[in-house]
């Protein structure tokens, strides 16, 4: 499969409507990945979906999925949604009890591997095993609801990982999710971020075509200027 270029735009399918998914997955085809928020209400407060929806959202998408489990016990339940052909399964480093075995474990399957940091965690917690993932996902919201607002404090984290992961000659992707939208797209862009998920933005939207193309505008100009 060949990759999309950056910036990469995926939007949450948290703010689709669940009853009406197959709609909404059309509506996103001009986005690069679709963007599947799997939680358990364990590891957050709330509840979404598990590997038997995610399974006919993979049969069901045109484009494909970039799963983020907030989940706890990852270990033992990220490796289905690889087997089940999502193209990227990211779990968060606070859930996991070996997170370079599971890394390995999602890659061997044939899936982009990602680890997410919360905000309040650190991220030189990653600094030594970067090389083990295709993808970062710096966490710019408590996770587990859609519309909350961007925590720009989060960003000086950001761009310490970007820097060094390419230190290290990883090129691995940055990821920011969470409060992502016109207001708040560049100043992730500028710090770094090459992958932006974005729900309610994107689903809000009265045009999702002209949301994601805007999205997608807003963070060129936003690495320009950095
Ligand atoms: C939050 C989820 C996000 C959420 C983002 O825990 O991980 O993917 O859908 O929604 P917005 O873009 O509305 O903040
Ligand atoms: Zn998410």
């Amino acid at each position: 499969m060949s990759l999309p270029a950056a910036p990469r735009i995926n939007p949450s399918i948290l703010s689709a409507d669940f009853v009406n998914m197959q709609a909404d997955l059309a509506r996103i085809a001009t986005a690069d990945f679709a963007h599947v928020d799997v939680m358990d209400n364990h590891f957050v407060p709330n509840l979404t979906f598990g590997p038997q929806m995610v399974e006919r959202i993979q049969a069901t998408s045109p484009i494909p999925l970039d799963v983020h489990l907030m989940i706890d016990d990852p270990d033992r339940w990220a490796p289905g949604y690889a087997e089940l052909g999502a193209a990227s399964v990211t779990f968060h480093l606070e859930a996991a009890s070996d997170p370079v075995a599971l890394a390995r474990r999602l890659r061997d399957i044939g899936s982009r591997a990602g680890v997410a940091i919360k905000p309040g965690t650190a991220g030189d917690a990653l600094y030594d095993i970067l090389d083990e993932f295709d993808q970062v996902l710096v966490m710019t919201v408590e996770p587990g609801f859609g519309g909350q607002g961007f925590i720009p404090e989060t960003m000086p984290k950001l761009s310490a990982l970007v820097a060094e992961a390419r230190r290290r000659g990883s090129n691995a992707w940055f990821q920011v999710d969470g409060g992502i939208s016109d207001a708040t797209i560049a100043q992730a862009a500028a710090a770094g971020a090459d992958t932006f998920v974005a729900g309610s933005a994107v689903y809000g939207a009265d045009s999702i075509e002209a949301a994601i193309a805007g999205l997608r505008e807003r963070a060129r100009a936003g690495n320009l200027e950095s």
